[in-house]
C-alpha cells in the first residue's frame, strides 16, 4: 500500500484520473488529489473527493479539513501548512494528465500555483503523464522540458499513438492508459501489502484458431480485451500474473506473463503446465469446441469444385478437465457468452456441469457489448445467486468480477484450511 499524491492539470484526459484513482484504490492504495483551476472545468472536485474520500485541494490559500492526512491517516491536532504536509506524506506524487504547460512550469521550476509548488516541495518520487494534442507534444520546447525532466530522474509514462480529442485528429499524445501509469508508479514506492501480493493468477484470453489448410482457419470473434482487461486489474492488486493468450492483438503489460498460443491444441497444453502453479483460473478465452480433423497442409485450391466439405471432431474441454485436477484452495471461474433470454440459465447448467467456482456470462445479442467492443455488461452466477454487473468499460467489468472472485477465493482457502 502506498499513498499517492495525483496532481491533475486541464485537460480532456481529466476524465482519465479518476480510473486511475480507482485502480489504485482497488489495489489498496491511498490517493489525494490536487487539481489546478483549469483541470476543473474538465472534471469538478466533487468527482474526485468523492472517489478517494479525501478533500482535494486546488490552492495554498485554502485550508485542508484533513491537513494533509492521506485517507489511511488520522488528521494531525495541530494546523501543518497543508500543501507540505501532504508531499512529506506522499510515497509518490504522479501528475497525469500534465498539460504542456504543467510540463514546461515543472522543468523551469515554476511554483505559480498549489501543483508546482507541491511537485518543487517533494522529495518522493515524481511521476509525469503527459496529454495533450500532437503537434504540442512534438513541438521541440515540449521535447526539450521533457528530456529536463528525464535528466532529473522524473519518471515519464509516455502518451500513447491514437486517436485525439479533436475530431479527426490522430497522433501521439493521448494520456497512457491508467493501468500502465499505476504500473509505473508501483515500480517507484514501496511494495508493502497489497490485496493480492502472492496470489498467481492464471488468465486464458482470445480466441482460438482451427487451421483448415496452411493460410485459412476457423475462429471467433474475441479480441482478448476483457481477459486482458482481467489480467491488469489483478496484476495491479499485486498478484502476479500469467496470461494465456490466443491470437490477442493488444498492448502488453511489463509486469504479466505472456504465452501466446494459437489453436485450442495450443491453449489446453500452455494452460495444463500452468495450472497447478496457479490459486485462480480465469478463463475467459473462447475455445473452439471443433477442429478440422485432417488441415490440408498447402493451400487449398477451388479446382472446379461447386462445394467443399469440412469434417471437424469436437476438441477437449479444457477448462472441465482442469476442473478435475483442481487441487484445494484453487478457485476455477469460467466465461460465456450466451445469446438471448436463457443466457443465466444456460450458464448456471455450465456452472455446475464444468465444476466452476462462478460463471461470468455475457448477453453477446446486443451489438454495443461483448467481443471487439470495449466495454461489456455481465451477470456473475456462482452457487450462492446471480449478481448482475451493469454495463461500463472493460476495466470496470474486470474490477467487479475480481471483487466477487476475492469472496469466493477465501471461502475456499478458508474451506481448505
Ligand atoms: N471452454 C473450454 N474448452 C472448450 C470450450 C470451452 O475450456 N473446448 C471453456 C471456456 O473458456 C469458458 C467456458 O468453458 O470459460 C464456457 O465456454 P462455452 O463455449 O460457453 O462452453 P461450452 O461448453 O463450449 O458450451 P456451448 O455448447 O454453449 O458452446
Amino acid at each position: 500500500m502506498a499513498r499517492i499524491l495525483l496532481g491533475v492539470t486541464g485537460g480532456i484526459a481529466a476524465y482519465k484520473a479518476l480510473e486511475l484513482i480507482r485502480l489504485a484504490t482497488a489495489a489498496g492504495h491511498s490517493v489525494r488529489v490536487i487539481q489546478t483551476d483549469n483541470s476543473q472545468r474538465f472534471v469538478g472536485a466533487a468527482s474526485f473527493a468523492a472517489i478517494t474520500g479525501a478533500p482535494v485541494l486546488t490552492t495554498e490559500w485554502e485550508r485542508d479539513p484533513a491537513r494533509g492526512a492521506f485517507p489511511d491517516q488520522a488528521t494531525p491536532e495541530h494546523d501543518p501548512i497543508s500543501h507540505l504536509e501532504l508531499v512529506r506524506n506522499a510515497d509518490c506524487f504522479v501528475v497525469a494528465p500534465a498539460s504542456a504547460n504543467t510540463i514546461a512550469k515543472l522543468a523551469s521550476g515554476f511554483a505559480d500555483n498549489l501543483l508546482t509548488s507541491a511537485a518543487l516541495a517533494a522529495s518522493c518520487p515524481l511521476v509525469v503523464a503527459p496529454a495533450m494534442n500532437h503537434q504540442m507534444w512534438q513541438n521541440a520546447a515540449t521535447q526539450e522540458n521533457i528530456e529536463r525532466l528525464r535528466g532529473r530522474s522524473v519518471a515519464i509514462v509516455d502518451p500513447e499513438v491514437g486517436s485525439l480529442a479533436s475530431r479527426n485528429e490522430w497522433g501521439s499524445g493521448r494520456l497512457a492508459q491508467p493501468a500502465t501509469i499505476l504500473a509505473a508508479v508501483e515500480q517507484l514506492v514501496p511494495r508493502g501489502q497489497r490485496p493480492w501480493d502472492g496470489r498467481r493468477v492464471l488468465v486464458t484470453a482470445g480466441g482460438t484458431r482451427e487451421a483448415i489448410d496452411a493460410v485459412r482457419f476457423v475462429g471467433n470473434r474475441s479480441s482478448g480485451r476483457m481477459g486482458f482487461a482481467l489480467a491488469e486489474a489483478a496484476a495491479a492488486r499485486g498478484a502476479s500474473v500469467t496470461v494465456v493468450a490466443a491470437n490477442v492483438d493488444l498492448p502488453r503489460h511489463a509486469q504479466i506473463s505472456y504465452v501466446d498460443v494459437e489453436s485450442a491444441a495450443e491453449l489446453e497444453r500452455a494452460a495444463t503446465e500452468e495450472f497447478p502453479s496457479c490459486d485462480l483460473l480465469l478463463m475467459v478465452a473462447a475455445v473452439s469446441d471443433f477442429t478440422a480433423e485432417e488441415p490440408a497442409s498447402g493451400k487449398l485450391k477451388k479446382d472446379g469444385r461447386s462445394e467443399l466439405e469440412l469434417t471437424l471432431s469436437p476438441t477437449n474441454d479444457v477448462l472441465a478437465a482442469l476442473s478435475q485436477l483442481r487441487a484445494d484452495g484453487q478457485t476455477l471461474v469460467g466465461f460465456a457468452a450466451e445469446h438471448g433470454a436463457d443466457a443465466v440459465e444456460t450458464a448456471r447448467e455450465k456452472l455446475t456441469r464444468k465444476g466452476l467456482d462462478a460463471l461470468v456470462v455475457n448477453d453477446v445479442s446486443g451489438d454495443d457489448i461483448g467481443f471487439e467492443s470495449t466495454s461489456n455488461e455481465v451477470t456473475i452466477v456462482t452457487a450462492n445467486g446471480d449478481q448482475h454487473v451493469p454495463k461500463a468499460d472493460k476495466l470496470a467489468i474486470a474490477n467487479e468480477i475480481l471483487d466477487a472472485v476475492d469472496v469466493l477465493h477465501r471461502d475456499r482457502a478458508q474451506a481448505s484450511s
